[in-house]
């Protein structure tokens, strides 16, 4: 059994050099996790809420219905919000713009949208539609993509942390069994979870369950691999 204190030198530099930059791009990805998904929610900091909006979305309905009962609320009166989030309920056609609804809104918010710059333009029926479709999370074409790619990918990595992993020493023999199969036990979760979220917003738990297994498990296997290939001390018997 090869062993990562008495490695060819060659082979311990490759293997550094695979573990410090696979080392780098999960904490990237983290990194990539807190602000994008960590932001979905509004408030930095990945949260269970923030895996909710990204897969589930947020039903409760649109943005301009959120809005007229929020921000937007005092600038129109009772009966032209009840028209617009009739409208919006409705599935905001076309043809009542064009009759009744567009004029609702050139008379109560075009004279600020459309006319002040950075927030969305509401002059022309396209510029309206984004806000009134209810946000439903990630469709299901694009969980499927993001899910082979997911599961390939990091398999394929996984593969080699584990596999340099498994010639680390003195690691109890139940602890190296199961420290192993973690990643690939987390991926399943992990991609199962999204597909879950998308239905049962509390499933969302899951997916931080698996993203922090997946940073323990991965990282002590980093760690401890380095560590045993460069501690001083080590056995140079072959090396
Ligand atoms: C006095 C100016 C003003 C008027 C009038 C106004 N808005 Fe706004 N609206 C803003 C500003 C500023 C923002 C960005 C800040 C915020 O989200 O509260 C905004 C944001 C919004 C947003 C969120 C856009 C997004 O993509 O996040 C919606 C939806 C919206 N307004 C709808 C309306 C509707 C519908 C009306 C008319 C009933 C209206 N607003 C009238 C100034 C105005």
């Amino acid at each position: 059994m090869p062993s990562l204190s008495r490695l060819d030198p060659a082979l311990r530099s490759l293997f550094t050099g695979y573990l410090i930059i696979i080392g780098l791009g999960l904490l990237m990805s983290f990194g990539q996790i807190l602000l994008t998904h960590g932001m979905a929610d509004g408030k930095l900091g990945l949260s269970v809420d923030d895996v909710v909006y990204s897969y589930y979305g947020n039903r409760e309905g649109s943005r301009l219905e959120t809005k007229l009962q929020g921000s937007m609320k005092l600038m129109a009166d009772e009966q032209t919000r009840a028209a617009l989030v009739q409208w919006v309920r409705k599935g905001s056609p076309e043809a009542e713009w064009d009759a009744r609804i567009g004029k609702l809104v050139a008379e109560n918010c075009t004279r600020c949208h459309g006319v002040i710059p950075g927030i969305p333009d509401y002059t022309q029926y396209a510029g309206i539609k984004t806000v009134t479709e209810i946000d439903e999370g990630a469709t299901v074409p694009t969980l499927a993509r993001v899910s082979h790619i997911h599961l390939f990918g990091i398999a394929f990595i996984f593969f080699f942390v584990c596999g340099i992993f498994t010639m680390a020493e003195g690691v109890p023999s139940l602890l190296r069994v199961t420290v192993v199969a973690f990643p690939y036990v987390f991926l399943g979760i992990d991609v199962f979870s999204w597909w879950a979220t998308k239905w049962v917003p509390s499933a969302a738990y899951l997916t931080v369950l698996a993203g922090t297994g997946y940073a323990l498990s991965s990282g002590f296997m980093i760690l401890t691999s380095l560590w045993q290939m460069w501690r001083p001390g080590r056995s140079k018997k072959d090396a």
